[in-house]
């Protein structure tokens, strides 16, 4: 396992919200984290980066326990949360952008993110506020790339965008992928999820309620509507 959490609690301020989070993903494997709106998927993301610090549990990579660390410490050690909204520069170019967040041992180089993302390369002289929705979205991938994560996490990466700039992210995010990186997604567009994960945990009030591999998750149509209130065939 590279990332393993173990009953990690998390509050903001006295609220109790974080309520024992266990889960892992493994080397190469691509988990999703879903629930309804407050379960708390994104303080799951913040807590295992840091930036809301489990006050309980632990949080295990590649076997040793992170959750004391500062959040700058755990980005070094190659665990990357790119947020729901982005946090781009917007008055730098593409390729500044790119180039500020590349560290020195890492093993991506421009091209090749270039490759995977060809409309930033199209794109690299211009500012990043200059980009749409969905190429700001694909520069925040490709930022948190040039920092060589080993565990990438995506806060709903396709959220608000049109559907050919879904289907383009989603072939892009199978390219990473196919890198081996271990990937953990937060996403709502179940068809996304489904075509991207190989396991799914569904939170419900800050616990892990449900894990099922992605071919179990789809025929389960009892999980789908108890706890997200959706059917994926409908
Ligand atoms: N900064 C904050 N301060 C206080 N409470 C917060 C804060 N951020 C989130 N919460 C609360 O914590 C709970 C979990 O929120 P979280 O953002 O983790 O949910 P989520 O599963 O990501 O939801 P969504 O699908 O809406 O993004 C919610 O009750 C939310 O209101
Ligand atoms: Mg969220």
């Amino acid at each position: 396992m590279i990332l393993k959490l173990e009953e990690v609690h998390a509050y903001y301020g006295k609220s109790h919200v974080l309520q024992g989070i266990s889960l892992q993903v493994a080397a190469g494997e691509v988990v999703t984290l879903l629930g309804r709106n407050g379960a708390g998927k994104t303080t799951t993301l913040k807590s295992i980066v840091g930036v809301v610090p489990p006050q309980k549990g632990k949080v295990l990579f590649e076997g040793h326990d992170m959750a004391k660390l500062p959040s700058h410490k755990i980005a070094r050690q190659g665990v990357c949360l790119v947020p729901e909204h982005r946090g781009i520069f917007k008055l730098l170019t593409v390729e500044e952008n790119l180039t500020m967040a590349a560290r020195k041992d890492s093993a991506w180089t421009l091209n090749d993110i270039y490759r995977i993302f060809p409309r930033l390369q199209e794109r690299r002289k211009n500012g990043g506020g200059q980009l749409s929705g969905g190429e700001q979205q694909m520069l925040a991938i490709a930022r948190a790339l040039m920092t060589h994560p080993k565990v990438l996490m995506l806060d709903e990466p396709v959220e608000g965008l049109a559907p050919v700039i879904v289907d383009e992210i989603v072939a892009q995010i199978r390219l990473i992928r196919a890198t081996g990186m271990s990937i953990i997604l937060v996403e709502q567009n179940l068809q996304v999820c489904t075509q991207l994960a190989d396991r799914h945990y569904i939170v419900e009030q800050g616990r892990i309620v449900y894990t099922a591999s992605n071919a179990d998750f789809m025929a389960d149509d009892h999980a789908k509507d108890r706890y997200l209130g959706v059917n994926l065939t409908a």
